[in-house]
């Protein structure tokens, strides 16, 4: 084994500021999961713009079959160790299911998952009325949030599986009307994942902030894929809205930079990725 190696390629640092005049320029977006420190240095070494210490590392790296029983203790030891392997790539944490219970709750987590971890942002799914109001006391607090719409795995049980949101039109108005809020609450990005098409679209053109897409639609202002996916190890069916970028390539420095180049590009997410 070798020591983790941190000449990486100097760039300068990604902001939260610097992620809202991407939007502006039109510069798409490129967030990717991570969960410990050698992930997040292939992260750093490729220009990967974010980086997500997703709560799907319940699935992907612990083997449960939904997101729920991560704790507060998994995402703080994932997010320092993932931290310890970026330099300029933009650092955002998920908190975990019932960490937003209350608003006391949610603070005392981001500040752990801030303070004592690394992160820069931290990302909360949904946009009930207890979330919008935890996401204004965090913007009070200059922490940066991160809003996660659509298909919010911590609501599976309530959505049945894992569905795609938004199909009927009244579910679009809702996710649309979710999306207004919780930038006017003071969200800084938003996830929009698992809706059609044209909703995110429609998300996209409608909020001020940042949009990152999974299985949202090329017409997001950025993209993020849970690592395991991109790379084709996850087991059982590839999901639609992801790709094996491994495939035909040799490393996996190699399938990190063509994500992020066609992402920049536009070529990923294609047509076939998306749901109408
Ligand atoms: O937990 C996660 O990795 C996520 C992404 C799928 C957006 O929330």
């Amino acid at each position: 084994m070798y020591v983790l190696n941190a000449s990486v390629p100097e760039r300068k640092p990604v902001t939260v500021p610097g992620l809202q005049s991407m939007k502006a320029q039109g510069q798409r977006i490129v967030m990717l999961t991570a969960y410990d420190a050698s992930f997040a240095w292939q992260l750093e070494a490729a220009g990967v713009d974010v980086a997500l210490v997703g709560d799907s590392l319940g699935m992907v790296v612990q083997g449960h079959r939904s997101t729920l029983p991560v704790t507060l203790e998994h995402m703080v030891y994932h997010t320092a160790a993932v931290a310890r392997g970026l330099s300029a790539t933009l650092l955002v944490a998920d908190l975990p299911f019932m960490a937003d219970r209350d608003t006391a709750h949610l603070l005392e987590a981001s500040a752990r998952l801030v303070g004592e971890a690394g992160a820069a942002m931290v990302k909360v799914e949904g946009a009930a009325t207890h979330i919008l109001d935890g996401i204004a006391a965090l913007a009070a607090r200059a922490i940066p949030v991160c809003a996660h719409l659509g298909l919010t795995p911590q609501s599976v049980h309530k959505f049945g599986g894992f569905r795609i949101q938004g199909r009927e039109q009244s579910a679009a108005e809702h996710i649309l009307a979710e999306a207004l809020a919780v930038q006017a609450a003071g969200a800084d990005l938003l996830v929009l994942e698992g809706v059609p098409t044209a909703l995110g679209q429609r998300v996209t053109a409608a909020v001020g902030i940042p949009v990152i897409g999974i299985g949202a639609g090329p017409h997001c202002d950025g993209q993020v894929l849970v690592i395991h996916d991109l790379l084709g190890i996850t087991p059982g069916k590839r999901p639609k809205f992801s790709k094996d970028f491994l495939a035909g390539r040799d490393s996996v420095a190699a399938a990190i930079a063509a994500y992020a180049a066609d992402v920049r590009s536009g070529a990923f997410p294609a047509p076939e990725h998306g749901f109408n």
